[in-house]
């Protein structure tokens, strides 16, 4: 078995009813944030933490993105024909940025479900899930991070963030004990999904990335259906915990939740205003609303 991080699975089967009536017929990992779909900032991400093969879980209505990452051979000839060769290296940039396989969940039967669908691709190694509703803007990739961490403690990795006050209920939460060395990392010794405020364990709300050793497949089909009929990824780690080290880590950088409107036009903004070609424009433009 190998022991290093090599491949990268991109649970992308969801329905995405928090964006309707976009999603309705566009995969909502195909909305843009700025000028590229939010699903390409995460293999992007995981790229350039090191990851050679990215599996991406697909369903109903969600081909756009496998023509995303192919090349598109009439627009290419017509750029070329026009001589929009920046254009034309972007295009082709795409479909070559990354070996990508694809596997389709047939019913969205839940994360976990989604990330066991990967299961024949990832084989008997240790692997990476990206949430690609979740775009990082981190100075070392945020997959990278995670990925030290695996190496250096051997065991799974949870990426999570600090939430203040009772937005803690929005997530699913991280129980474990901060190691005095290394305030970052936590030693997970539980986790509680959307708790009350009062009840929550930490303000460790957990992200959508994760460092997973292939122990979690076996577990995942042996879970049972939980809330909403879904075989949730948290119950299979839930287990893995009685068997394995896992850890808890705040990474560096911002997470924005693409998938949700309002974390949508906050990652829009910020974004924005970070691009060299818009980011001057831009902020004149916000500076002139009568906010
Ligand atoms: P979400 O709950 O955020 O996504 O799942 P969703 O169900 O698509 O969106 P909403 O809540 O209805 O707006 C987190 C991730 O898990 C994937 C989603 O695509 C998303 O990336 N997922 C979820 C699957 O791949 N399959 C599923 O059955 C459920």
């Amino acid at each position: 078995m190998s022991k290093l991080v090599r491949k990268a699975v991109f649970p992308a089967g969801g329905l995405g009813t928090r964006f309707l009536p976009a999603t309705k017929v566009i995969p909502k990992e195909m909305l843009a944030l700025v000028d590229k779909p939010i699903i390409q900032y995460g293999v992007e991400e995981a790229i350039a933490s090191g990851i050679e093969h990215i599996i991406i879980v697909t369903g109903r209505g969600k081909g756009a993105m496998e023509d995303h990452f192919d090349h598109s051979f009439e627009l290419d000839a017509t750029l070329e024909r026009r001589g929009k060769d920046e254009l034309l290296a972007v295009s082709r940039g795409v479909a070559t940025l990354a070996r990508i396989s694809y596997v389709r969940q047939k019913e969205p039967l839940g994360l976990g479900h989604a990330v066991l669908c990967a299961k024949e691709f990832v084989g008997d190694e240790p692997f990476a899930v990206i949430l690609p509703d979740d775009v990082i803007d981190a100075e070392v990739p945020c997959l990278k991070q995670m990925m030290d961490v695996f190496n250096e403690r051997g065991g799974s990795v949870l990426a999570t963030q600090t939430v203040e006050g009772p937005a803690i209920s929005a997530y699913g939460v991280l129980a474990g004990v901060q190691d005095p060395n290394d305030k970052r990392i936590y030693e997970c010794t539980g986790m509680v999904e959307k708790p009350k405020f009062a009840d929550a364990p930490s303000k460790q709300a957990i992200i959508g990335r994760y460092v997973l050793t292939p122990r979690i497949f076996e577990l995942l089909e042996q879970t049972e259906p939980g809330a909403g009929g879904e075989i949730q990824l948290t119950d299979g780690i839930r287990a893995l915990l009685k068997e394995e080290k896992v850890f808890g880590y705040t990474f560096e950088g911002k997470r924005f939740d693409a998938g949700d409107k309002f974390g949508m036009l906050q990652a829009t903004v910020e974004f924005a205003l970070k691009r060299p070609d818009l980011g001057p424009q831009f902020r004149e433009y916000l500076k002139g609303l009568p906010l």
